[in-house]
């Protein structure tokens, strides 16, 4: 029998503390619900401590997810650790992770104690943890540059406390795959207890090894858990790829023999989710997720792949839930095929108006564009997800006059609450021109930190993509917009993105400001 490694994934802690990528708590919920349709086995959805938002973006996780384990990070101390138990209420399981830096470094310069304090803080720590929930998870933060014999002590002490994972971050992602495992695997040895946890690797991407290392750790150091990101979405460098670790596991089970137990035909829809919610592009040839990842155009590697797939494919495309791009409905398809099709992308509707609302925006699609690609179809549920996380701001239509030599013009229609404006303005180009023309009702004075515009397939028929970032007060939100005319597009996610710093609930406070 292979042994089981647990993935941890924190798109929703770690992931979302890369600038910009902070998430409002309906758009937690979204990736929570795909990440349990993924099958992950941990969802850390936050640090419950950090912030009034990230506080009711957990509960709200803790209450959706029913399959997946729900985990909030905690710094090691007992107002923390309360607040994160109390945040995972609702959980059906539930786990809390609690962090304290180990490394002469960080306890020296940023927490300013002795290492015999840190030592008793992290057994108090845990020993409180355990009364209210059983399942624990300490972290030594910068672990890997901590020093062994410290290390073992704590370890050892707070198992002893009842911990029941112990994570070894390498924080700044300074290790390589061979001496961090062999970091892992001295630990596990000299641990007297190291039977009685589970070991977990969490690696940064600063020299681009995370992967390879948290593999190195399962590989050489023992350790069955990782903890990752999807599209490895992070601070700085990012964190390990979700989606490179589970192909590694599956696509190399002769070398590694291990499983793990997730979905990988879910892979894709999630990175395409977290990616269209956080405005974070996937660079194409990023590894299973981007967009050349499974395309082969040299003539060379076409003749193999057509006389035998094995030539040049160590995985299939359709394993980790690309669609082949295929046309899959049009403007004379209807309600059940539509709901079918729903049906087959693992997209569930739950209420018969939510199901109308989504085909009256396929249907005005498919007035615009004659062929719609599951691309298409995955974009218009995100649309109406939005939709429902409230309106204030709502886009009717849009003129606009461009021409060479001359200031672009536009004229946007919106809806102001339950009022209907239009306004005129100019800008550098057309996309300036509709912005302004939007702000000179809205008069938000939000900072722009983002624009970025995405072909959702290949062409010029394509539906444009396109996400707005916006700074105001210490909130970041990100708007996204699509349809066939990039200047609406445009239009939609910025006011998508205002709806967003309208509704202070729907704002959240960048989850790196920790009180
Ligand atoms: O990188 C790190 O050390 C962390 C810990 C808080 C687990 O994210
Ligand atoms: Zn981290």
């Amino acid at each position: 029998m292979s042994d089981k490694v647990i993935i941890f994934d924190t798109t929703l802690r770690d992931g979302e503390q890369s600038p910009g990528a902070s998430m409002t708590k309906d758009e937690k919920v979204r990736i929570a619900r795909q990440l349990e349709r993924l099958k992950v086995d941990v969802i850390e959805a936050g640090f419950a401590a950090s912030s009034e938002g990230d506080f009711q973006a957990i509960s709200a996780v803790a209450a959706a997810v029913k399959d997946s384990i729900v985990c909030s990070l905690a710094r090691a101390n007992d107002k923390d650790i309360t607040r994160a138990a109390d945040a995972l209420k609702a959980a059906n399981a539930k786990r809390i992770h609690a962090f304290l830096a180990t490394s002469p470094l960080h306890m020296a310069v940023k927490l300013r104690m002795s290492p015999e304090e840190v030592l008793e803080q992290a057994k108090r720590s845990i020993r409180f943890a355990r009364n209210l929930a059983e399942d624990i998870e300490f972290s030594a933060e910068d672990g890997y540059r901590s020093e062994m014999d410290f290390l073992c002590r704590v370890v050892e002490a707070v198992i002893n406390e009842g911990a029941t994972t112990i994570n070894i971050p390498d924080t700044v992602g300074y290790a390589t795959p061979e001496l961090y495992g062999e970091f892992m695997k001295t630990l596990r040895t000299r641990v007297p207890n190291s039977d009685k946890a589970v070991w977990s690797v969490h690696c940064h991407n600063d020299l681009g090894m995370a992967v390879a290392n948290s593999l190195a750790g399962v590989k050489i150091g023992g350790a069955r858990q990782i903890e990752c990101t999807i599209n490895g979405l992070g601070e700085r460098a990012g964190n390990t790829a979700l989606e490179e670790i589970v192909m590694a596991l599956r696509t190399r089970k002769d070398y590694f023999d291990m499983v793990c137990g997730i979905d990988a035909t879910q892979i894709v829809p999630a990175s395409k989710l977290v990616s269209q919610i956080t405005g974070f592009v996937v660079q194409p040839n990023k590894a299973v997720v981007g967009a050349n990842a499974f395309a082969h155009t040299s003539g060379i590697h076409q003749d193999g792949i057509l006389k035998n797939r094995d030539t040049y494919e160590i995985m299939r495309a359709e394993d980790v839930g690309w669609s082949a791009n295929k046309i899959v409905l049009g403007k004379l398809s209807g309600r059940n095929a539509f709901k079918q099709r729903l049906q087959e992308l693992g997209i569930a509707i739950e209420a018969e108006a939510d199901l109308n609302e989504a085909f009256v925006r396929f249907k005005t699609l498919a007035d615009q564009k004659s062929e719609i690609f599951d691309e298409d179809i995955i974009a218009i549920m995100s649309d109406s997800a939005a939709a429902e996380e409230g309106e204030f701001y709502k886009f009717i239509s849009l003129s606009q006059h461009s021409e060479t030599g001359e200031r672009p013009k536009s004229k946007v229609t919106f809806r102001v609450g339950d009022k209907e404006t239009s306004s005129e303005a100019e800008g550098n180009g057309p996309v300036d021109a509709s912005l302004n023309a939007i702000e000179e009702i809205v008069k938000s004075g939000a900072e722009q930190l983002l624009y970025s515009v995405n072909a959702i397939t290949s062409g010029t028929q394509s539906q444009g993509e396109v996400t707005v970032r916006l700074a105001k007060g210490g909130r970041i939100v990100n708007g996204v917009g699509t349809d066939p005319d990039i200047i609406a597009a445009s239009a939609k996610a910025y006011l998508s993105a205002l709806n967003k710093l309208h509704d202070p609930s729907q704002a959240k406070l960048n989850a790196q400001m920790t009180p």
